[in-house]
């Protein structure tokens, strides 16, 4: 049973400058929740107990997030806002730990601190700008085949070759609804890309991978790569690929994959989806008479 996830969240968000010069990208919201509480709540789903966050610079948000908050719950008490309420202490329960990464050295830098925490169990990792569709359960998924192989699971989606050079890259081969990885690349040019099958931010690791990013020269960037791990452990143990159905993984990553999320968000929130979808006909009715020549 795996009870433990990590959560790397000590990222410097450059994407997203200025708006993470003080607060972290984990807490950029997709109308009103910020992508790490997306994250948490896909773990609970599959039966996680215990979060670890490695954090950085200005992440105290975070932490503040899911702490109680005394005063506010107060005050809405007070003014019977109970179900706000409920939306905002839901998480005072849960076993949350922060451990700090002294700098950002990259994704292999940043799990291998997790390693007194996770010590001899697997446990997930979620990258939380790779938002999964709240209604799919991806982990669960993954689970499945950890827990009939025993080995490591991570998470694949078939991008376009423009984009194999933002993510690490796997080639495999297929059996029934995983791959058999035999090969990773940290974004590779298009030229080297084995494939066009991309890691996507969710991970089963077993604390077999700890050694391999505690000898690990930096990598791509300059940065310990999880990536440059992964390889290196494959002499010891087969690692398995679970492809993602197409469209329920965004990327909230970067600026245009950050908008769709919002927007395919909005178009299915029973709140307000009905004046967004107004709101878009008419925007782009307009935009199209306006600009006749060019459609
Ligand atoms: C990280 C990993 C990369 C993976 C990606 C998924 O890159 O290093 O292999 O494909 O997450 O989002 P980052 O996006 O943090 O640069």
């Amino acid at each position: 049973m795996i009870k433990k996830a990590v959560l790397p969240v000590a990222g410097l968000g450059t994407r997203f400058l200025p708006a993470t010069k003080a607060s972290p990208k984990e807490m950029l919201p997709i109308i009103d929740k910020p992508l790490i509480q997306y994250a948490v709540e896909e773990a609970l789903k599959a039966g996680i107990e215990e979060f670890l966050f490695i954090t950085g610079k200005h992440k105290r948000a975070i932490e503040d997030h899911f702490d109680k908050a005394y005063e506010l719950e107060e005050r809405l008490k007070n003014s019977g806002k109970y179900e706000l309420l409920n939306k905002i202490n839901c998480f005072e329960n849960l076993n949350f730990v922060y451990i700090r990464q002294k700098e950002p050295k990259g994704l292999g830098d940043a799990i291998l601190c997790a390693k007194p925490f996770v010590r001899d169990e697997a446990f997930v990792v979620i990258l939380s700008d790779d938002l999964i569709d709240p209604e799919y359960s991806v982990l669960n998924e993954m689970i499945k085949i950890y827990e009939e192989k025993k080995a490591p699971v991570i998470a694949l989606e078939e991008v376009p070759i423009s984009e194999v050079s933002r993510y690490g890259i796997v080639s495999g081969k297929k059996l029934n609804n995983y791959y058999i990885i035999d090969d990773l690349v940290e974004k590779p040019d298009l030229a080297s890309a084995p494939s066009q099958l991309a890691i996507i931010g969710r991970y089963i690791l077993t604390p077999q991978i700890f050694k391999y990013l505690e000898n690990l020269s930096p990598g791509k960037s300059g940065e310990i790569q999880l990536t440059d791990a992964l390889k290196l452990l494959l002499k010891e143990t087969p690692i398995y690929g679970y492809v993602i159905e197409k469209g329920k993984r965004y990327d909230a990553g970067e600026k245009f994959g950050y908008l769709k999320t919002i927007v395919e968000f909005a178009l299915k929130d029973k709140e307000i989806s009905s004046d967004f979808i107004k709101f878009l006909q008419e925007k782009i009715q307009t935009f199209i008479s306006n600009n006749k020549k060019s459609f």
